[in-house]
């Protein structure tokens, strides 16, 4: 049957040339019915038609359209016998001898009816059936030529690679085909653009199918967080002069690996937290960064519980990293709440950091601080010696905060109200004395309102004010006075022993013992203090024995005042005491002159003569003495 097609195809391509002499015609179907072999195609009736041989033509393929590729019977006329041209030119079914190449039968001339194309067909055949002689076979191989380039089956290729993928690894792209054969095939491969650090190479290798095919391999060490993805231009060239080129991308993906664990922004954090603060107040945010994508970059953080918190006064969200309070707080109870707080990934072996976070709780209630005074006397009460020279200590300030104990620093500390005589004194702005700048004087001042104001430049500003009193105290630096130097008194002769005479006082400006005054009469024989005493606590002055204007009518005395210090101190005053002669009696004279001189300024009532009575003793006449 498919003789009989073939034969049918003949018949319908041969109608075409119904010039030809109906006797080859029918020449040419009597060949067709005797032949009873079993050979398929046109050579099988040719041969039994008639003795054949084979003329074989070259022509480049693209040479332009009706380009002559040659002669149907050069030099084969001689020798074998044909008789040339014209000829039945009949097409080997399937070879597109019709439609791609004009041929002159009565010339044998074949030139291109198209442009020719390898690719497409490299070759075709007919059989020239001559008048008479042999057949020729006439067969035309089209040479290649370099007019196809090496192409891609797409222009884009995506792959992956783990980013733990070891060196060497290989991955098979799609190979470039050149339709050319040979050298105008795709003879090598590379990377054009888009290899940041040369992580890959290309290798290939050529199959028995002619193909160069072509593998990515990794060149170095893939790490998504330094370089997530490449475009890789990869370009195949085959070996013509200049080569013909094809190009593909590959977008490499590099899939991620857990292979960073979270980092938090700080090592430490800090905060403080006032202990009134009420359930789920945010204290702080601690914040974890991981460089890997997708689960294993999304950070979780927990309270390790474990070594931290294990009271669970505080909680963190585990999305956000805000850290709030979970319990009441208490100062007095817990004042600095350490937590160790960790930062895991969600990968699949998950990867964690951790970190510390010292919350202090800070007293509210009580965060109003006291100015801390310690006295320097030595009882440690407020109280100066009024002996204290300039730069003596008087006090310590320092400024507390009452719930911590610690001392605030940079206090800026003031002192008012010493007139002067006191001042401050600091070396570090913590602890401050305070001294005394000018001489004291009990007598002249016994206390001091001190006024301390402690302030520093913090938010809000603290503000704290303190009033001291300071005593100063005595010392005997201060003798008893009488009130005058010299007193007078008068006593009358006849006085009885105890008859007051007079009472002194002296005043001293000290205070307690050294004010207390202890009353003396000094012994002064001559001038009779023997007739007196004195109370030594009032100072009265009293006869002692009695008394005899004529042994000494103005008896002197020297009391003294001391005080009970320790030295004691005293001073002396002058007692001059005048006695009177009292006498009711008719007076006997037992002189009948009396020579006495008398000062002009003699005080009044002084006794210049005793006249005694004749019954007396008589007595030597007394002088005034002055
Ligand atoms: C191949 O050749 C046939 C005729 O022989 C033609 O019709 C066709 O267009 C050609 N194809 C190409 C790709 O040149
Ligand atoms: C390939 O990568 C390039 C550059 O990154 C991008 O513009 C393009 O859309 C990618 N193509 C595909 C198919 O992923
Ligand atoms: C905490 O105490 C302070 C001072 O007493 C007060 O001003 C503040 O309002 C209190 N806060 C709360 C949440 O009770
Ligand atoms: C760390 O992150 C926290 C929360 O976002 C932020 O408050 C803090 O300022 C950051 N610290 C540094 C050093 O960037
Ligand atoms: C302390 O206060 C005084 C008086 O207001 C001021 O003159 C002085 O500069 C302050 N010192 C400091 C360190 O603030
Ligand atoms: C303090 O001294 C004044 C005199 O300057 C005095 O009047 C006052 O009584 C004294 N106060 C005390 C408590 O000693
Ligand atoms: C005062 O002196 C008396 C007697 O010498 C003594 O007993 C007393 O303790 C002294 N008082 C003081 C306060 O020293
Ligand atoms: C009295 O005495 C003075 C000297 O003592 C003497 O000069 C004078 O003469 C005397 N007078 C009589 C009258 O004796
Ligand atoms: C009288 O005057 C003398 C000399 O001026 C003087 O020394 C004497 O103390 C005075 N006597 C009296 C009691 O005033």
């Amino acid at each position: 049957m498919a003789e009989c097609k073939s034969r049918h195809g003949y018949s319908s391509c041969s109608n075409r040339h119904r010039k030809m002499s109906l006797l080859w015609l029918l020449l040419m179907i009597c060949a067709f019915s005797g032949d009873s072999g079993g050979g398929g195609g046109p050579g099988g009736f040719i041969r039994l038609a008639a003795a054949e041989h084979v003329r074989e033509l070259e022509v480049s393929e693209g040479v332009p359209i009706g380009h002559q590729i040659g002669f149907i019977g050069e030099f084969v006329h001689d020798e074998n016998g044909d008789s040339g041209p014209p000829y039945l030119i009949v097409p080997v079914p399937g070879s597109a001898v019709d439609t791609d190449l004009a041929i002159d039968h009565t010339t044998g001339e074949i030139r291109t009816k198209v442009a020719l194309d390898r690719e497409n067909r490299s070759s075709y055949s007919l059989v020239a059936i001559p008048l008479s002689g042999e057949n020729v076979r006439v067969v035309v191989r089209v040479l290649d030529e370099n007019d196809n380039a090496p192409t891609f089956p797409t222009p884009i290729m995506s792959i992956e690679f783990p980013e733990n993928t070891p060196r060497d690894v290989k991955r098979t792209l799609n190979p470039a085909r050149d339709a050319d054969l040979g050298r105008y095939n795709t003879q090598r491969y590379s990377i054009v653009s888009g290899n940041v650090n040369n992580a890959f190479r290309l290798s290939s290798h050529r199959e028995r199918d002619g193909v160069l095919y072509l593998d990515l391999q990794i060149n170095g060490f893939l790490d998504r967080e330094t370089t997530p993805a490449y475009s890789l231009v990869v370009e195949a060239l085959d070996g013509g002069s200049p080569p013909l080129r094809g190009q593909m991308t590959v977008n490499i993906t590099i899939q991620d690996v857990n292979d960073n664990q979270p980092i938090f922004n700080q090592s430490r954090y800090f905060a403080t937290v006032p202990e009134n603060a009420t359930l789920g107040t945010t204290v702080l945010q601690v914040y974890a960064t991981d460089q890997d994508a997708g689960e294993n970059g999304q950070v979780e953080y927990a309270i390790n519980r474990r070594q931290s918190d294990k009271e669970q006064m505080f909680r963190i969200d585990p999305a956000t990293g805000l850290i709030s309070v979970n319990k009441p707080l208490d100062f007095e109870t817990r004042e600095l709440h350490e937590l160790v707080v960790v930062a895991k990934d969600r990968g699949m072996q998950p990867l964690e950091t951790t970190a510390f976070v010292s919350i202090r709780v800070t007293d509210v209630n009580d965060n109003q601080p006291i100015i801390n005074v310690i006295f320097l006397s030595d009882d440690a009460t407020p109280k100066i010696s009024e002996s204290a020279q300039p730069g003596e200590f008087v006090a310590r300030i320092s400024v507390n905060d009452p719930d911590s104990r610690t001392e605030y620093a940079n206090v800026n500390v003031t002192l008012s109200g010493g007139e002067g005589h006191f001042g401050l004194t600091t070396r570090d702005n913590i602890i401050y004395l305070v001294i005394v700048s000018l001489p004291l004087d009990r007598e002249i001042k016994p206390n001091y309102t001190l006024s301390v104001i402690a302030t520093d430049t913090g938010n809000p500003p603290l503000h704290a004010a303190k009033d001291i009193f300071l005593t100063v105290t005595d010392i005997n630096d201060n003798a008893p006075e009488f009130e005058k130097d010299v007193y007078h008194a008068n006593v009358m002769e006849v006085a009885d022993p105890g008859t007051s005479v007079i009472q002194v006082t002296a005043v001293d400006r000290d205070e307690g013992n050294n004010s207390a005054i202890v009353y003396s009469l000094l012994d002064t024989p001559d001038t009779h203090s023997h007739w007196f005493q004195i109370d030594s606590h009032s100072g009265l002055i009293t006869t002692r024995a009695h008394i005899d204007c004529e042994t000494d009518p103005v008896p002197q005395l020297i009391v003294m005042a001391q005080d009970n210090g320790r030295p004691p101190l005293s001073s002396t005053g002058t007692v001059l005491v005048t006695i009177h002669d009292v006498n009711d009696n008719e007076p006997i004279f037992d002189q009948s002159f009396y020579n006495v001189s008398v000062a002009e300024n003699e005080s009044k009532g002084r006794c210049i003569l005793k006249v005694s009575e004749a019954r007396t003793t008589p007595q030597s006449p007394q002088t005034v003495p002055h």
